[in-house]
Parts: structure tokens; C-alpha cells; sequence
């Protein structure tokens, strides 16, 4: 098929189905908190926008939601303000740095154990109406294992697991592994290891925590790459500006590229594993999302 009809078959089965066929989905999680998962999600976002895709950030760390914050930006609604009539799905999708786009769930998603199930399925409704160029939805989920994490965890393609070098985070990110292979069979996880000295550090940390992987749960994680310790990071923090655009050549906006294109499958390093083939649109991310939930 040449690339012209190839176009024209995307758009037509767009329209068809309201949303992007070729739709990722990618949840960021980790067993020990403060990682560096937000600052991933948020980062590799905007790496994949240089990439010339679009990306969506989906704020869904229900006890600590910093996007919002790591973006300097005020939240202006969230993802339960859809409840009320008159909000639009657009209304609460935000633009970032590169126009990537976000949404905050956060904290406001607690309120889903208080609505009814009427208006929960509401807020699903409007939100899988979004008109959506979307070609990558990243999920920030909270670290640890609860409910809501793990019923993300079940409706994404991937899942980037963030760990440390530190041996808590590392058995933290073990217990976790453990928990998500045993209730989610066939799941695909790749390792992120962040604040890493050196790469030779970094190799030997997903070396640890892969052959005890294999070895206990007979489950080998892939390895989506390194993130090198770097003061620019912690900056980016403080000045509530992402790394990616207000240091883009420093160490760690180069590693967080590099993981992205990884993922992306653009990266001349070949994937330790071929990406899975599991690929959805939109609307059906958001019933999955739904049904998960125990909301459809
Ligand atoms: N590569 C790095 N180099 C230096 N500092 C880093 C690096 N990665 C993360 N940090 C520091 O760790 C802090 C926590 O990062 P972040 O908020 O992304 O973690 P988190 O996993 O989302 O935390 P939480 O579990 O609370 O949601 C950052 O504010 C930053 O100071
Ligand atoms: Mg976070």
C-alpha cells in the first residue's frame, strides 16, 4: 500500500470509529514513591511531541497528582468536573510546553467512589466523545499497589515500572512486579531505572532485579533504558518548568529521549522485546478505562 492510500485508510477509519486506530497507551508506575514517575510521564510526553506525535498526559495518581504542578500550570478543571452539564469533554483537556495535552484526574478522581454509577458513566460518555488526535495516552499512576493503579495497569499496552539503584526501591519494584504478573497474565513490563550514576550502574540494577524476576516468577521484564542522576531535574522541579524544555541538552532530557523513542520503537537500539501488537483507539481505551472502574 503506498504511503498516499495508507493516509487516506487512516483518516477514513478515523472518522469511522471517532478516534486514532493506532493509539498507544502507557502507564508510568513504580513500587517505592517519589521515583520520578511524574517527572517521566510528563517528560516523555513531550519527548514523543519532538518526536512529531501527539501525546496526552493522564493525571491519574489518585493521592499526590503533581502534573499539574511539575507543568506549572493551575489545573483549571478536572476529569470529574465532566459531571456537571455544559462541561465539554475539551473543556478539561489542558495544552502544555510543544502542545502536548493533559489531563488532571488526581485527588478529584476520589470522587468516583461517591458518585452514582448514572453519573460516573456520564463523565465516561463525555470523555469517549473527545474528538481525538491522540497517538499516546500516558497514565501517572500513584506508586504501590492499590485498586485504581492496578486497574489502569490492566488496560494499558505497556507499563513503564520506575525504580532507583536504592535496594528499597528495587524491592519495592519487585513486590509490585510480582503482584501485577500473578492478577495481570500476559502483561508487558519495561524497566525504567532513574537517578542512576552511571549507565554501568543502571545496567547492573535491571540486571539485579531481571534475574530475580526470572529466577522467582519466572517473568522477565524488558528495559526501556537509563535515566542519569542530574541536578538539572531537580531544578526543572523547583522552576516548574519541565527538564525537556528548560534544559534540553542536559543528561537527563537526553536519556528521557532516548527511553522515548525507545518505546516508540524508533530507537536504533532494538526493543529487547518487539512491541506489543495490542493497539486501541480512543473510545476504547476510555470503556475499558469505564469497565475497569466497575463503572460501564
Ligand atoms: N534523574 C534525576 N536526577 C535528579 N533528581 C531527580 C531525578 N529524578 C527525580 N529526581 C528528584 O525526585 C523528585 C521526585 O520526582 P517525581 O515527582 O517525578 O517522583 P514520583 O515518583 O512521581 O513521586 P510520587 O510517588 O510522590 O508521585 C523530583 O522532584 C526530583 O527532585
Ligand atoms: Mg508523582
Amino acid at each position: 500500500m503506498d504511503q498516499a492510500s495508507d493516509l487516506r485508510r487512516r483518516v477514513a477509519e478515523r472518522t469511522r470509529t471517532g478516534g486514532h486506530i493506532d493509539m498507544r497507551t502507557l502507564a508510568v508506575t513504580s513500587g517505592k514513591g517519589g521515583v520520578g514517575k511524574s517527572n517521566l510521564a510528563v517528560n516523555i510526553a513531550l519527548a514523543i511531541q519532538e518526536e512529531g506525535a501527539n501525546a496526552l498526559v493522564l493525571d491519574a495518581d489518585v493521592g499526590f497528582a503533581n502534573v499539574d504542578v511539575l507543568l506549572g500550570r493551575r489545573s483549571e478543571r478536572t476529569i470529574v468536573d465532566l459531571v456537571q452539564p455544559g462541561v465539554r469533554p475539551e473543556d478539561v483537556v489542558q495544552r502544555g510546553p510543544l502542545g502536548m495535552r493533559w489531563i488532571s484526574g488526581g485527588t478529584a478522581l476520589t470522587h468516583w467512589v461517591h458518585m452514582s454509577k448514572e453519573q460516573a458513566g456520564a463523565c465516561f460518555d463525555k470523555l469517549r466523545d473527545l474528538e481525538s488526535d491522540v497517538d499516546w495516552v500516558i497514565v501517572d499512576t500513584g506508586a504501590g499497589l492499590n485498586e485504581a493503579s492496578l486497574h489502569i495497569l490492566g488496560v494499558v499496552d505497556d507499563i513503564l515500572l520506575v525504580t532507583t539503584p536504592e535496594p528499597t526501591a528495587l524491592a519495592d519494584a519487585y513486590a509490585l512486579i510480582k503482584v501485577v504478573v500473578r492478577r495481570l497474565p500476559g502483561v508487558c513490563i519495561r524497566l525504567v531505572v532513574n537517578r542512576c550514576r552511571s549507565f554501568a550502574e543502571g545496567l547492573e540494577t535491571s540486571n539485579r532485579l531481571t534475574s530475580v524476576c526470572q529466577a522467582f516468577l519466572s517473568y522477565e521484564p524488558a528495559v526501556a533504558g537509563y535515566i542519569l542522576e542530574d541536578p538539572a531535574l531537580g531544578q526543572a522541579v523547583q522552576r516548574q518548568i519541565p527538564v525537556l524544555v528548560g534544559t534540553p541538552n542536559s543528561r537527563a532530557s537526553q536519556c528521557i529521549r532516548q527511553i522515548a523513542r525507545r518505546v516508540m520503537g524508533r530507537s536504533d537500539a532494538q526493543p529487547e522485546r518487539p512491541l506489543g501488537s495490542a493497539r486501541s483507539g480512543w473510545r476504547e481505551f476510555v470503556w475499558k478505562l469505564q469497565h475497569a472502574f466497575g463503572r460501564g
